[in-house]
């Protein structure tokens, strides 16, 4: 493994939610104003309930956070309760009281509100079974720009989950790799005996664009995993 990948194995998803509502609150406290990149997905899930308790009870203050949407699927209206922006709404933006939002539609435009906002503090990232990052698909090289997308056939599966009966959207918007690659810290979190492989390879296999992932290490990251994932 290198070095520079600082990897915290907890014992399990509510631990490992714990654990980086702590990592999370720290940068916070740090810099107030933090600009964060703002993963949905199942795994993150509990770790933005734990933050939204304890910005409920008072214990964390997110009010001068700016929240910026990761990804997208296309022809999904952004007030359609599947859209990746409603789920970041309802999960991160208003429990949170996050103070400013920025949502990821046309993606020049995404990125030079990126630039104005002084890029990207904290990248909040899911790992997807065939090692995306956000939407980006293998192989994704370390400068893919936001762009639009076809998703491949493992994360349609995996989004499938999300979508019930529902058709599963198959195009999508990405933050680029740039974006995230350029993010000042960046928080990788995994849970579940299905991530073991895919994890694995990210964090000891040679780094290619087509384990997206594995390029993380680039960023000196933290990885947060339950013991499922790593054991
Ligand atoms: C979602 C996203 C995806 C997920 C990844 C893992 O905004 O960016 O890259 O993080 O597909 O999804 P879960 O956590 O559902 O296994």
């Amino acid at each position: 493994m290198v070095a520079s990948v600082t990897l915290n194995v907890q014992p399990d998803s509510h631990s490992l939610a714990r654990a980086a509502a702590d990592f999370i609150c720290a940068q916070v406290v740090a810099r107030p104003d933090l600009s964060i990149l703002v993963a949905t997905g199942n795994t993150p899930m509990p770790t933005y309930s734990e933050l939204a308790r304890r910005a409920q009870a008072g214990e964390a203050d997110f009010s001068r956070v700016t929240a910026v949407q990761l990804d997208e699927y296309l022809g999904v209206p952004e007030d359609d309760p599947r859209s990746l922006w409603a789920w970041m709404k309802r999960s991160f933006v208003e429990p949170l009281g996050t103070g400013r939002t920025v949502r990821l539609d046309d993606p020049a435009q995404f990125e030079s509100e990126i630039s104005e906002l002084g890029g990207i503090d904290l990248a909040i990232l899911g790992l997807g079974p065939n090692g995306h990052l956000g939407f980006n698909e293998p192989p994704s090289p370390p400068d893919a720009p936001t762009r639009r997308l076809a998703l491949m056939p493992a994360s349609l599966e995996s989004n499938r989950a999300y979508w019930g009966d529902l058709p599963v959207p198959t195009q999508a918007v990405t933050a680029g790799m740039n974006v995230i690659l350029a993010a000042r810290q960046t928080l990788l979190l995994v849970s579940g005996a299905h991530k073991r492989t895919v994890l694995r390879a990210a964090l000891e296999e040679p780094e290619t664009p087509d384990l997206p992932a594995s390029l993380l290490r680039r960023t000196a990251p933290t990885v947060i995993a339950d013991a499922a994932a790593w054991t």
